[in-house]
């Protein structure tokens, strides 16, 4: 299991601060929520940010594109030094030539569905992806509340994994908190994004620990 916080709830007054206090406290990835105003209505993090998010750790950056026509902006985005890109499955009508081109640029590539997107949108593509990113809050802002339907998706989207025999992370973004991951998780989750989940809470490593001990006790029983 992965546990990827959401920098967006951060405090951006203090980002190297931040980003240290995230590797103590064992985070695995560090998740980058890139708005254009245009897919989604707010507007946050661009390349310029995320090449200085690069220089100021090691985490890995797991870098979830909420942008039209995110081709546009691939090859920024990997110079600026992401680990991961996802983009949706929305926002391209050319979502192979898309995942195609991120990995020809030597970086994972991840497809991500939102809430009312059927999981046969990523089908015919899964055999080429890293990652899965089921949605379970309409993508937007951080802080809302986790979208109980989610759950039937996730379960879904780890069958067809499954059944690709595939290495595919499958990760769940919106509304996770260490009081119901453990659901996520049994769902078939494995890599967990949390914005004020962590960030809203005074030990991000204490509470990075509790959401482990969450999903590990539920392999423990099985
Ligand atoms: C939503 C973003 C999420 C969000 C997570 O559009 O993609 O990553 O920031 O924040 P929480 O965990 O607070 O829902
Ligand atoms: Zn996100």
């Amino acid at each position: 299991m992965k546990i990827s916080p959401s920098i967006l709830s951060a405090d951006f007054t203090k980002l190297t601060a931040e980003l240290k206090a995230l590797e103590d406290a064992k985070a695995d990835y560090v998740h980058v929520d890139v708005m254009d105003g245009r897919f989604v209505p707010n507007i946050t993090i661009g390349p310029f940010i995320v090449e200085a998010l690069k220089r100021a750790t090691s985490l890995p950056l797991d870098v979830h594109l909420m942008i039209e026509e995110p081709e546009r902006y691939i090859a920024d985005f990997v110079k600026a030094g992401s680990d991961i890109i996802t983009v949706h499955v929305e926002a391209t009508k050319h979502l192979h030539k898309v995942v195609q081109s991120i990995k020809d640029l030597g970086v994972k590539a991840g497809v991500s569905m939102n809430p009312a997107s059927s999981v046969h949108t990523i089908e015919d593509i899964i055999h080429d992806l890293d990652m899965i990113l089921v949605m379970s809050v309409n993508p937007g802002f951080s802080g809302q509340g986790f979208i109980p339907g989610s759950i039937n998706k996730i379960a879904a989207v780890r069958k067809m994994i499954d059944e690709s025999g595939k290495m595919i992370e499958l990760e769940v973004d919106g509304g996770i908190k260490v009081s119901n991951i453990k659901e996520v998780a049994r769902a078939g989750a494995d890599v967990f994004v949390s914005g004020s989940g962590v960030f809203g809470t005074p030990d991000y490593r204490k509470t990075i620990e509790a959401m482990r001990k969450e999903v590990e006790s539920l392999t423990a029983k099985a």
